[in-house]
């Protein structure tokens, strides 16, 4: 890089990713055992898979092609608004399914559960929609920073309470396209 001004950039954004939490190989085997246990429970029954954007989009794109139950998918947006790394508990769905799920067993694929708020609002809206049945996969879970009563069916990983990055979570909209899970450090 000849320019110094985009090479101390670069040299910033790169400082902020502080340690791995969770590589690549991890994250592709816990998918692969997720898929299988999918499988297993839907038996060949079709699935809508439903997806919370942004942040879900990778976990979605590689949990949707690690199942092999007939599926469907379809993408909800929330915002849980944060001040810099904070949460300011105000959720809110900007962007809602085109299905009907009463026609389907939903499950709901997320990237992270922290205080909960944003799932218990997504899945309570849900359920006065009469799904065939609806269970929630999260890749992380944050339990320690839990606000509200929330569990899901099925967290792929536990981690403390770190803010992370990579594999679709961002900080500021960046770094969601890390292969990995990483800790956030200013
Ligand atoms: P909750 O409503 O507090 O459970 O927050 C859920 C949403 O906040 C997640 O879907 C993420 O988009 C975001 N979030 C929570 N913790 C983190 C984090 O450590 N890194 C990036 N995004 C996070
Ligand atoms: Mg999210």
């Amino acid at each position: 890089m000849n320019n110094p001004n985009v090479a101390q950039a670069i040299e910033q954004y790169n400082s902020k990713i502080k340690r791995v939490l969770v590589t690549e190989e991890e994250i592709q085997q816990a998918i692969a055992q997720a898929a299988k246990e999918i499988d297993a429970i839907y038996d060949g029954r079709p699935i809508l898979l439903v997806s919370i954007l942004k942040g879900a989009f990778v976990f979605m794109a590689d949990l949707c092609r690690a199942v092999t139950v007939p599926c469907e998918i379809g993408f909800m947006a929330a915002k849980s608004y944060y001040q810099g790394t904070v949460s300011t508990g105000v959720v809110k769905i900007t962007m809602d399914l085109d299905q009907d799920v009463s026609n389907y067993h939903v499950v709901i694929v997320e990237d992270i559960i922290d205080t909960g708020r944003t799932l218990r609002d997504v899945v309570n809206m849900l359920k006065l929609r009469n799904p065939l049945s609806l269970r929630v996969v999260t890749l992380l879970d944050k339990p320690s920073r839990r606000l509200v009563d929330f569990e899901a069916d099925k967290a792929l990983f536990t981690i403390p309470d770190h803010f992370v990055i990579g594999y679709g979570l961002d900080c500021g909209e960046h770094y969601r396209n890390l292969r990995y899970i990483a800790e956030y450090g200013e």
